[in-house]
């Protein structure tokens, strides 16, 4: 999908925001049109604060002009914008694919609401097409990547389980300085109960699937940018 349907996304999501709000900022090709356009509005006077979701959109805010803080100095943020790899109909999400599950996990879950903003090839009708991310430990990989590979056979997973690779072949760190396994499922049909069984693994740190985080997504078409709400 083109550049210019995220932009129009990110630009209806830009359009929630209000001074005086904090905002946890997201990671991605589509969360960066909205940095880009938020910049833009702080540049006219806007007064917000980010909380970025990763090293690279924090060095994209401060290049935007975006005052920025952290989970450390503020409990909790009013809205964070992000975007996803897919959105089911109930709005629960597959993220990760650009590896920063972790900490947009960690400043969804400590914000009053979470937008998505995506085009329409992120929609699916059930979770799993998009290989599912696993953040995990270097420790006891083998033992872990073992008991992630148990559980995707008890959920009749169609695919396999690969270690992420960055460009030069080496194995992708997170910005945690973790290993990211990606689980190709073809189709979760029960994904609150993947999400505890992994959870439950020691070795599993995050994982890509937000269930029930998401209160609205705008969606960009060629027709316009649609609102899902849960
Ligand atoms: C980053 O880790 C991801 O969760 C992204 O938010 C997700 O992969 C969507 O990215 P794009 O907007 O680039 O498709």
């Amino acid at each position: 999908m083109s550049e210019a349907l995220k932009r129009e996304a990110a630009a209806r999501a830009v359009a929630e925001i209000t001074s005086g709000m904090k905002v946890g900022l997201g990671t991605g090709s589509t969360a960066r049109h909205f940095v880009e356009l938020l910049g833009a509005r702080v540049a006219q006077g806007l007064d917000i604060v980010g909380v970025p979701t990763s090293e690279a959109t924090a060095r994209q805010a401060r290049e935007c002009g975006i005052p920025l803080s952290d989970l450390d100095s503020l409990d909790r943020l009013d809205l964070t914008v992000d975007g996803a790899d897919e959105i089911d109909p109930s709005l629960n999400l597959i993220k990760g694919g650009g590896g920063a599950l972790l900490r947009e996990k960690i400043v969804a879950a400590a914000s009053d609401a979470m937008i998505v903003i995506a085009d329409s090839s992120k929609i699916v009708d059930a979770l799993g097409r998009f290989p599912l991310p696993i953040e995990v430990n270097r420790f006891g990989l083998g033992a872990t990547r073992h008991a992630v590979a148990a559980i995707m056979k008890h959920h009749n997973a169609q695919g396999e389980l690969k270690l992420r690779a960055s460009g030069n072949g080496e194995p992708f760190l997170t910005d945690g300085g973790h290993l990211i396994l990606d689980a190709f499922f073809g189709r979760i049909s029960q994904p609150e109960a993947l999400s505890n069984e992994l959870l439950d693994i020691p070795g599993v740190v995050q994982h890509g699937l937000f269930l029930k985080m998401c209160r609205e997504a705008y969606v960009a078409t060629p027709n316009g940018v649609e609102t899902l709400l849960k």
